[in-house]
């Protein structure tokens, strides 16, 4: 994707963001192209998932209004002194494999957002949907010392400051799955996704990965599950670049908290949120899947389960929890 074609589909957008309807060519004559470039750009936004719709004898109108990332607002929202670079990008692979590519020589803190992701991901590789303008898509850099072991539960201290910044900004009722979901109404609202690189004996740089669906278009691809958008849950719609400054400040705070004491300062919190507190459920580790019900997490964050033998603990990267 050319950098001037984005910058032409980036002023377009700022001009259809008010949800009004513009002709072709008046959109061409304020911006110095044809109405057929107009038409094939209006056509590449469609394609990141942005549902821009034409009417004869009217022109383009956008299906809701968009809010679009601002630096200076997300700076004006922040609740703590961040002194760490905040990187706004348009249309990306991943918001983590961009930080991943530069993760040496940077900042604790140091953050990037983009509108679109087009290789958005999940878990084990699964795919994150990640239309324009439609969701917060956040990655933040941590380094730790004391290698990987000191990152047990890191995904449950992310989870809990994500509810905070959530709360701060209106929306209540929020839950969290073991390890990594943010639960609203029984569905998914957000997920989080922590890439860790280390040496050993050494450090470690820990990419902190953070999708919240904030308005999805109906035109997204379909999701193999539940989900639910902050549209759904908060009138007037949270803006999202009060979004991101409230994130980006409860996640340092967070993430202070845990390089320093570890997980033992949010685990009541997190069992305050769970969202199969104990309910039956199943855990499921490749081909074995295990019934039983959620006693909650230990004070590693591994998850406890009760089945006939006992309350047992569950951690590690392959084991993904299904109420049953
Ligand atoms: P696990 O319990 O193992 O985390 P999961 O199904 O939540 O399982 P993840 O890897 O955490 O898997 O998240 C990726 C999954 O989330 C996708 O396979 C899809 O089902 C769902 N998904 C993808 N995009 C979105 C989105 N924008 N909003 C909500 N859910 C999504
Ligand atoms: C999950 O539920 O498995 C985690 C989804 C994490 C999605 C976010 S969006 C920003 C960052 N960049 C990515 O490619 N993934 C994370």
């Amino acid at each position: 994707m050319s950098k001037s074609s984005e910058l032409v589909r980036g002023r377009l957008l700022s001009i259809l963001a008010d949800n009004e309807f513009h002709s072709g060519e008046t959109l061409g004559s304020t911006m110095g192209i044809s109405r057929t470039a107009i038409s094939n750009h209006v056509k590449v936004l469609s394609t990141l998932g942005l549902d821009i719709y034409s009417v004869t004898g009217k022109g383009y109108c956008l299906a809701q209004p968009l809010t679009l990332l601002n630096l200076d607002e997300i700076r004006a929202s922040l609740t703590i002194s961040h002194i760490s670079d905040i990187e706004i990008l348009n249309v990306i692979g991943s918001t983590n494999q961009y930080l991943k590519d530069k993760s040496i020589s940077i900042q604790n803190g140091h953050t990037c957002l983009a509108e679109a992701q087009t290789a958005g991901r999940g878990r084990h590789g699964r795919k994150w949907e990640s239309p324009y303008a439609a969701s917060l898509y956040l990655s933040m850099h941590w380094s730790f010392d004391g290698g990987y072991s000191a990152l047990n539960g890191l995904s449950l201290a992310v989870g809990v400051a994500i509810v905070e910044a959530l709360n701060q900004c209106e929306v209540q009722d929020i839950q969290l799955k073991w390890p990594n979901d943010i639960y609203a109404n029984g569905k998914k609202l957000a997920g989080v996704l922590i890439e860790v690189e280390g040496q050993i004996g050494g450090g470690c740089q820990a990419i902190i990965g953070i999708g919240i669906n904030v308005s999805l278009p109906n035109i997204v691809n379909e999701i193999g599950q539940p989900w639910t958008d902050l549209g759904q849950l908060s009138h007037p719609l949270v803006n999202r670049n009060i979004l991101a400054g409230t994130l980006i400040s409860e996640l340092s705070k967070g993430l202070t908290l845990f390089e320093n004491d570890g997980l033992g300062p949010f685990i009541n919190k997190w069992r305050a949120l769970d969202v199969y507190s104990n309910q039956a459920i199943k855990l499921i580790m490749g081909k074995q899947i295990i019934f039983g019900i959620n006693k909650g997490i230990d004070a590693n964050g591994a998850i406890l389960l009760e089945t006939e033998q006992g309350i047992k603990a569950y951690h590690g990267g392959e084991v993904s929890v299904r109420s049953v």
